[in-house]
């Protein structure tokens, strides 16, 4: 059933960030984003060097009624013009995702809307159809603080996974490297930042897995290699110079992005395999937003003759409008949750791939 009004209320907490966003979604037209508000908690987790999940659930349980409050505010919009309430139902940190859970059931009962349960990952793998209209299938890599793998999207339902990350997602590896420098959190943007007139040849790091065929990916080691590096500087020269921090950025950034292309192109010879009349690359999650990282896939897409599609860096990081849209596409199948809709910690989008080694920052999921 497609709500008639196609307007979609998105909630959005499994991580650091509340969320809520309006998002207009009439069959056939371009999704109209009407409002995406974020709050993040970057500086309620910054003493601890990482998100405390503890301290992260009571965030989401004060902030998700403001977030709701400004986003239909500034859609122009009241409670009663909604017509489906969508929520991330997982994966993630699960007071968190259990907190958002509970206010999308307090509005669907309140409101006697319909409810959907929304798998973030799948939030993240479809936000190139809201932004840009891609049409099914094309080939996804989606990089951020607490997944990395490479999909084929089929449909809103059907994700396949070509190959992942096996240790640490590339968003964790970034924060971890701005905490080795004493960078903020998140590291991301940061050591991004810092990079810029770093040189990125001066440190050697390793490339991991690049001598194992297929599309998996590792940066754990790439991690402990910039730990080193700086271990053995601190030694000779008993702290870090500004320049020596920009080269540290600009050498482990350059790691990550040779890593990420090389790994693309191989995932893009698989897909092409399965799919050769649709070929389209698409990028999101947190990491997506490194416009080096962007740079240089997009470059490997021209290469390769594939459009390239890297949605806006608001809609690459976590947001409730992907939550929104994605509801939307799950309604224009017939999906609605009940009361029963529980909230999971872990959510593979390819439930009949084996589950990938890899943790990231948000426990083992993928
Ligand atoms: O998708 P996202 O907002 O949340 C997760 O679902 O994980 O991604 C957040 C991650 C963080 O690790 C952050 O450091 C990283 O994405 N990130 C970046 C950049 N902006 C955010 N990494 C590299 N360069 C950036 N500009
Ligand atoms: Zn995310």
């Amino acid at each position: 059933m497609v709500a008639s009004g196609g307007l979609y209320l998105g909630l959005e907490s499994s991580c650091d960030d509340s969320a809520a966003a309006i998002v207009q979604v009439l069959p056939g037209q371009k999704a109209k984003v009407l409002s995406s508000v974020v709050i993040g908690q970057s500086v309620l987790h910054k003493e601890f060097g990482g998100v405390v999940p503890e301290v992260a659930a009571r965030a989401h349980a004060e902030r998700m009624d403001i977030c709701v409050t400004d986003a239909l505010a500034q859609a122009e919009k009241t409670l009663k013009d909604v017509d489906v309430i969508g929520v991330t139902s997982g994966p993630g940190l699960i007071g968190g995702v259990l907190s958002g859970v509970m206010s999308a059931k307090g509005l669907a009962l309140g409101l006697g809307k319909p409810l959907i349960g929304v798998n973030h990952l799948a939030g993240h793998a479809l936000t190139p159809r809201m932004t840009d209209q891609v049409g099914y299938p094309y080939l996804m890599l989606l990089a951020s603080g607490g997944h990395c793998q490479f999909l084929i999207v089929k449909s809103a339902q059907e994700f396949h996974r070509l190959g992942g990350t096996i240790d640490d997602a590339p968003g964790e590896a970034f924060d971890k490297v701005a905490r080795l420098l004493g960078l903020q959190q998140p590291g991301g943007p940061e050591v991004e930042k810092k990079a810029q007139g770093g040189d990125p040849n001066r440190f050697p790091f390793p490339r991991p897995l690049l001598d194992r065929p297929g599309c998996d990916l590792s940066f754990s080691g790439l991690k402990t290699a910039v730990l080193r590096a700086r271990d053995s500087m601190l030694e000779d020269q008993g702290g870090l110079y500004d320049q020596d921090r920009s080269d540290f950025c600009a050498s482990f950034q350059t790691a990550v992005a040779d890593v990420l292309v090389e790994k693309s192109g191989r995932a893009v010879e698989q897909y092409l395999r399965l799919n050769p009349h649709n070929p389209t690359l698409a990028v999101a999650g947190g990491v997506a937003a490194n416009s080096e990282i962007r740079r240089r896939l997009k470059q490997l897409a021209a290469d390769l003759n594939l459009t390239f599609v890297a949605p806006p860096l608001k809609f690459c990081t976590d947001n409730a409008a992907m939550i929104a849209y994605a509801a939307a596409e799950l309604d224009q199948l017939g999906v609605c949750h009940d009361m029963t809709l529980s909230a999971r910690p872990r959510w593979p989008l390819d439930e009949k791939q084996s589950a990938l080694l890899g943790s990231g920052k948000k426990g083992a999921k993928a």
